[in-house]
């Protein structure tokens, strides 16, 4: 298992869904949020929230971001990191529950960054969805 990634990989990773984040499609929340994920073959994927007038088909930056990856990594691909930006200056952006569990398809033991007053934040996804459903 290769090492966790790291503070350096951390910034890099939130830089790129920062970049997603301005990609967004919100007009109906005004909450753009970007993700980037770090496969364990070294890739990276950003995603961002793509929102539809029919409210409901709305798609979150983190699934948009996971979907990217296995569309280009194939069935296999392993989420090791997943980094998360919102617009939004103090209340922290953490995957919503269904993010979580599509997360935890791919990465049961994914790193997961976020921000928390302009400051980097981490969690493990075990942390973030305990007893996650699988069969
Ligand atoms: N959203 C995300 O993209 N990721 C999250 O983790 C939480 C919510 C999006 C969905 C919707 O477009 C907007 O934020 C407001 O809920």
């Amino acid at each position: 298992m290769p090492q966790e990634p790291g503070d350096e990989e951390r910034d890099r990773l939130l830089a790129v869904a920062r970049e997603a984040m301005g990609r967004a499609y919100a007009p109906y929340s005004r909450f753009p949020v970007g993700a980037a994920i770090l496969t364990a073959a070294g890739g990276t994927y950003a995603g961002c929230n793509v929102e539809n007038a029919s409210y409901g088909l709305t798609i979150c930056a983190e699934r948009s971001a996971v979907f990217g990856a296995v569309a280009a990594e194939g069935p296999d691909l392993r989420v090791r990191a997943v980094a998360v930006v919102a617009a939004s200056a103090d209340a922290p952006c953490t995957p919503c529950g269904a993010c979580r569990q599509v997360i935890a398809e791919f990465g049961p033991d994914a790193v997961v960054w976020f921000v928390r007053g302009g400051r980097p934040e981490t969690a493990t996804l075990g942390e973030l969805l305990p007893l996650a459903f699988s069969r």
